[in-house]
């Protein structure tokens, strides 16, 4: 079989393009995680995203585009939030989800009233949708449920043998996905899913307060599918994960006879006697949040491959990037 992987070169980034108006699925970078991406208004290329991650068809995708002009031929963009929040962030990690038009295929947004829109900061993903005003449809390329790719690699390992067309972007930068806000209300702005831009840097710039959303306030909601990034399991290893908020592992953790690993912050953060020094590893050298981020769902997967029955992650303080960090290992541990 051919190689699936793409370069970011002229010649490759123009087959990119070519592949994705031809209705063809091709995973792309971005600087938060990798997404499998199709035409978004084209509902048979669409479909084969939800095929190919066996997503169920009521989870609604992000679109990505590379020109701001080109907004207002998906969407309606009368908040006035739009324009602070796209200028201090675009191109970047943050969607926001305002009224759809028409040309916006059911498929896409769920049959919602909404679309989810954002521009990625990668700079091959970025030229692609530049140079051939594209709109593109990319939910995170895993399988529904598992982590999010950070690697090209990790596309291929877990998406393999159903992508033909990889575009090779290096790792991520961000690690994490997008900030998701809701500005389709007219003058309000609510939190969806944490993510690289903090609640409190996106106040800053509107200069009032934005309302988030909780875990019960989305049970509580009959609208089940507020984010299904936001399901309570999600992002989920195959091997059970353990949260450590600190001190040490609670002796119970410590089955005798399993293989658990142990996660830390940073390299010098938490040690324990009860697990072996080659089952201990960390997410970074000096407990960097950003790093932090980068290194998590590569380090899930990297001990997920090595079979082990528990992996024990310290989890970060609920502050500035540790929110969108505790969010997504609170859901890799959540009991399927
Ligand atoms: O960083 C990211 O956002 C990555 C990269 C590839 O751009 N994409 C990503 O897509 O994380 P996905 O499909 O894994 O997560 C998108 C989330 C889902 O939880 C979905 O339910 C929510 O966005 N979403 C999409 N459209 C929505 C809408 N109209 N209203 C509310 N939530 C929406
Ligand atoms: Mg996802």
């Amino acid at each position: 079989m051919n190689s699936p992987f793409l370069q970011d070169t002229s010649s490759d980034r123009i087959k990119i393009a070519s592949l994705l108006q031809a209705g063809e699925v091709v995973a792309l970078p971005t600087e938060t995680v990798y997404g499998l991406a199709a035409n978004a208004l084209d509902p048979q290329a669409v479909r084969q995203i939800f095929e190919i991650k066996g997503r169920p068809l009521i989870d609604p995708l992000i679109v990505h585009l590379g020109h701001f002009k080109n907004i207002h031929k998906i969407a309606h963009c009368d908040s006035h939030l739009v324009e602070p929040l796209v200028k201090s962030f675009w191109p970047g990690p943050l969607t926001i989800i305002l009224k759809k038009k028409p040309i916006v295929p059911d498929l896409v947004t769920a049959g919602r009233e909404t679309v989810a829109i954002r521009m990625p900061a990668h700079p091959l993903t970025l030229k692609v949708l530049q140079d051939n005003e594209l709109f593109i449809a990319a939910p995170s390329a895993n399988p529904f449920g598992y982590v999010s790719p950070t690697r090209a690699e990790h596309v291929l390992s877990s998406l393999g043998s159903k992508m033909r067309h990889i575009a090779e972007g290096g790792p991520c930068q961000e690690g994490v996905e997008s900030t998701i806000v809701d500005l389709s209300k007219q003058g309000a702005a609510t939190l969806l899913r944490p993510g690289p831009i903090s609640k409190e840097s996106l106040e800053k710039v509107l200069g009032q307060e934005i309302e988030q959303i909780t875990s019960s306030k989305e049970k509580a909601s009959n609208q089940s599918q507020i984010a299904p990034g936001l399901l309570s399991q999600h992002y989920s290893p195959r091997s059970e994960v353990f949260l450590l908020q600190e001190g040490t592992v609670p002796s119970q953790e410590i089955a005798q006879g399993k293989k658990i690993a142990l996660l830390m912050l940073s390299r010098n953060s938490l040690r324990t006697a009860t697990i072996a020094k080659e089952n201990c590893y960390w997410l970074s050298e000096n407990g960097d949040l950003k790093e932090v981020a980068r290194n998590l769902f590569h380090m899930l997967r990297f001990l997920d491959e090595k079979s082990y029955e528990k992996i024990i992650v310290q989890i970060p303080e609920m502050e500035g990037l540790g929110v969108a960090i505790n969010d997504r290992l609170q859901r890799a541990a959540a009991k399927k």
